[in-house]
């Protein structure tokens, strides 16, 4: 097994990669939905699903002649099969299994939150096994112990909303278009740390759960109380996102921190579009070498969605010998 395609269409991104085991990633696009959903404020599935049947098909076009690579030597296609939005999986499920039934080579329904957590993988240097791996995106907020390729163990995972969802939901609030977390983190730029001071939740007791949403509420709450006062509302605005950004972040270093401490691991590496904010790798950077320990990312094309690191994966699990029958069907809601 060398070369893979992969094919991601789970939520609003359209993305097409092909790894190779001898060279690496050789090719990759990423196409985003954002401008469709951001006039309705959220991604609307069913416009997701339209836009990836229009162009999964040109993306695989444009990735292959970029790299110069004939169908034929595409030795396997992996696919994300889930968790996601089911009609958009279905896109891409439905198209990997079909070219590889066509080109007569074996697919692969690949784990999406798999997917973030061997991204940083894909990177020089590479992080060895174990570690642990914190995966923030939009859907999840998990840490995982990681043995190896396929040896996950859940340490610790929200119990409500996921850190992207709270930052675009508080984004909201302060009336950030979407999506509202990179929009939240350039506001926060402007924000004075010092003026207001949101709860850490759930750090003051033991275990590596978190919950989020009770973030939002204060947020509201503080948006509600300071808006209705005469003073300067933009700079207030700047300051609650400066809040609110700091109490998540302190959040996910402690309690990174703690599991690293728990497993007795030295190697953390971060996953997932909230892994690109700029404020959380300072810190944690600087928390995590404290304490002896080492911190890796994937480069910020790969943070967000990408079919990088689902070729990546899937090259893992054909290589290992797995695939999958024709008749294969997504999920939209699957545990690692
Ligand atoms: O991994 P991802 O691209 O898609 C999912 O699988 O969900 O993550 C998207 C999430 C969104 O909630 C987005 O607001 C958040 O990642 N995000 C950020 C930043 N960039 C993306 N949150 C905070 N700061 C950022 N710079
Ligand atoms: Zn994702």
């Amino acid at each position: 097994m060398r070369r893979v395609l992969g094919i991601e269409t789970s939520c609003d991104e359209t993305g097409i990669a092909i790894y190779d085991c001898t060279q690496g990633l050789v090719a990759q696009a990423v196409y985003s939905q954002v401008p469709i959903h951001a006039q309705y404020g959220g991604v609307v599935p069913e416009l997701a699903s339209r836009d990836h049947v229009r162009k999964t098909l040109p993306l695989i076009r444009q990735v292959m002649e970029e790299a110069g690579i004939e169908p034929g030597a595409i030795d396997g296609v992996a696919f994300t099969a889930g968790p996601g939005l089911m009609g958009a999986l279905l896109v891409g499920t439905a198209l990997g299994r079909s070219l590889a039934w066509a080109w007569g080579v074996p697919s692969i329904g690949v784990h999406h939150m798999e997917g973030h957590l061997l991204a940083p993988l894909l990177e020089e240097p590479a992080p060895a096994f174990p570690f642990v791996a914190l995966l923030v995106s939009g859907g999840h907020t998990q840490l995982v112990e990681v043995r190896g390729i396929g040896r996950y163990r859940i340490l610790g995972e929200s119990l409500d909303d996921a850190a992207g969802e709270a930052f675009d939901k508080t984004a909201k609030i302060l009336d950030l278009p979407y999506p509202g977390g990179p929009a939240l983190a350039q506001l926060a730029e402007r924000g004075d740390p010092t003026r207001f001071h949101f709860p850490r939740p759930m750090t003051d007791r033991p275990g590596l759960d978190f919950s989020f949403s009770g973030l939002k509420t204060f947020a509201l709450n503080t948006v509600r109380e300071q808006l209705a006062q005469p003073a300067d509302r933009d700079q207030t605005r700047a300051d609650i996102a400066r809040a609110f950004e700091d109490a998540v972040v302190d959040t996910l270093v402690i309690k990174c921190r703690r599991a690293l401490k728990e497993t007795g691991f030295q190697r953390l590496i971060l996953a997932g579009g909230v892994s690109a904010n700029r404020r959380l790798r300072a810190r944690m950077n600087e928390a995590i070498a404290a304490d002896g320990g080492e911190t890796y990312y994937p480069r910020l094309a790969l943070c967000t969605d990408n079919g990088a690191m689902i070729a990546y994966a899937g090259w893992h699990r054909l290589n290992a010998g797995q695939c999958e029958p024709l008749g294969f069907k997504p999920r939209a809601r699957w545990p690692m």
